[in-house]
This record gives structure tokens, sequence and C-alpha cells, in this order.
């Protein structure tokens, strides 16, 4: 698997950060600066061969937008999807959440572009809209799609909040080995699970799992039955003195201090969780892309 440039992906952090500069400091639902973000995504998309579709829906009476990019080739029945939300909150310009995942997941898609990547599974990469009002965007995709496109996707990794500025290295716990939560997610999510764990191991960085709760993008896929995984390096929750021993950082601090806050800004990402992140993302999806079915 390609090492994913952390200056390319800082680059279209910097351009998130500019599109909300120029629009009122936020980049949320229904501001003119989520478009903005949906097709600076999608330009850079379109520009490397991807076939893309701007898919819209109206929530609390506005028009949002997911960027949906198929890479053509690969088994139409055997797809993997990759996805992180492209929306902030009102209050903030959204660069660790979710900047973070989305430039990351761009940069592999655009990697995958520039390799000429000709996987066994079909690739297609998803930003989604309206995550903040309740993870609008991704549900209405998966209720809108036909029963046999839906039985087509065989996994969802999904990324949201990757360079969190004080770190934790989470995986969502795909087989529930930490007994907590609402359990072990659909049948081969422990595979994708161990997948993201093995990256990490080949680092030396240990990993904790952290439960499908329903916070992100993977829930509608769960929901459904499509097996998920991904990453996640914290948000509102604080650092324990064991996970400072571990990681690193700061213990009784938050994660991420600038949580849904106007100070998400390209101040607030830690470089060396945000390019570990990007890497494992790339891992995952060249692994489980290049494997046999089902997974
Ligand atoms: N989805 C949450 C948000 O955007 C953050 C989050 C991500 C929480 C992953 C838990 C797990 O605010
Ligand atoms: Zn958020
Ligand atoms: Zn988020
Ligand atoms: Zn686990």
């Amino acid at each position: 698997a390609p090492d994913i440039s952390l200056a390319n992906v800082k680059a279209h952090l910097s351009q998130l950060q500019s599109i909300a500069t120029a629009n009122g400091g936020t980049r949320a639902h229904g501001r003119p600066g989520y478009l903005a973000s949906a097709n600076y995504v999608k330009g850079q998309l379109d520009a490397a061969g991807f076939t893309t579709v701007l898919q819209s829906f109206t929530y609390n009476g506005a028009t949002g937008y997911n960027v949906i990019a198929d890479w053509p080739g690969g088994d139409p029945n055997d797809i993997l999807m990759t996805g992180a939300h492209l929306d902030s909150v009102t209050a903030g310009p959204g660069i660790n959440d979710n900047g973070s995942g989305s430039a990351s997941i761009l940069e592999t898609a655009l990697e995958v572009a520039r390799q000429s990547l000709q996987p066994a599974k079909h690739l297609r990469f998803a930003w989604w809209g309206a995550e903040e009002l309740g993870l609008r965007g991704s549900q209405f995709y998966v209720n809108n799609l036909p029963a046999a496109e839906r039985a087509r996707i065989k996994g969802y990794l999904n990324f949201d909040m990757v360079g969190s500025p004080n770190p934790g290295y989470f995986v969502y716990d795909g087989d529930n080995s930490d007994g907590t939560g609402s359990g072990p997610g659909p049948a081969g999510s422990a595979a994708i699970e161990r997948t993201i764990q093995d990256y990490f191991t080949s680092i030396g960085v240990p990993t904790r799992g952290t439960d499908f709760d329903g916070r992100s993008d993977y829930g509608p896929f769960i929901a459904v039955g499509i097996p998920a995984g991904g990453t996640f390096t914290g948000a509102e929750g604080i650092k324990s003195s064991a996970q400072a021993t571990l990681w690193g950082g700061t213990a009784g601090q938050a994660f991420d201090v600038c949580y849904h806050r106007a100070c998400d800004t390209t101040a607030n990402i830690n470089d060396t969780a945000l390019n570990r992140n990007a890497d494992a993302i790339a891992y995952a999806v060249w692994t489980i892309a290049t494997a046999v079915p089902p997974i």
C-alpha cells in the first residue's frame, strides 16, 4: 500500500479552511461553505478520472449534498465504500471534524488514480452532507439505494476525526472484543477491524477499540447489515492517564479541545496522527480491495 503524502492531505485541509474563511467561518449544511467544499472535492476527483455524482437531498429546509465518486473497474457485485462527512458544525470551520477524514480519503482516492489501481473490488468513495444534523446525508444515501445495489456493497470504511490534537488511536470494535457498547458490527466487521489493526501493529502504534455507538456515518450502513470499520482519534472525551502512557499527549484533557468550536482550524491538527491515519486508510483500501471475497 502507498505512503499517503501528509503534505497533500494538509493542502486539502488548507483549501477547506480557506473555503470556511471566505464563507463566514463555517462549512455547515445549508451554508455556502458546504457547497463550495463539495465542489472542491468533486473537482479534484473529476480531474483524476473518477465518475462523480453530486447527490442532493433536503433537510431542515436546506439542500444538502453528498459527493459520490466511483473508480472505474473492479467487480460491480463486490463494492468497497470509503466515506467521511464533509460538513462542519455552524460554530467553526470543522478542520479536524471532519476535514481530516475528508482530506485523507480524498488523497487516498487521488492516489488510487495516480497508480491506476485495478483492484478486484469496485471502489466507491463518499463525502457525506449534514452528518452533524443526524447522519442525514449517509442515511439518505442508504435509504435511496435500490435493494440490488445495496446488496453489492460488501464493506464500508468510515473516517470521522482522524487528526485530533491530543490523539488516541481508536479502531471501530467490529468484533466487540472489549465487550462494551452495542455489540459487534455485521459479520465481516471483525475482519475489517483486524486489517486496520495490522497496519498500526506494523508501525508499532497500539490501538484500542471504539464502539459502534451510532455517532458517525457507518450507522446507516451497519443498520442494513453492511460490514463496517474505520478509525477515530477522539472528540470531547478526556484522555486518561493510562491512555497518555500508551499514546503520549496530555492526560485529563480532551482528545480534541476544539471539538465543535470556532478553534477547529488548521492549527487543531496533530500531524503525526493525521499521517498515521491517512496511511492506515490507504492500507485498508489496498488490502481489502485486492482481497478475495467476501470481505
Ligand atoms: N460524529 C461525531 C461528530 O461529528 C464525532 C464522533 C466520531 C464521535 C466518531 C464518535 C465517534 O461530531
Ligand atoms: Zn461533529
Ligand atoms: Zn464528525
Ligand atoms: Zn475488537
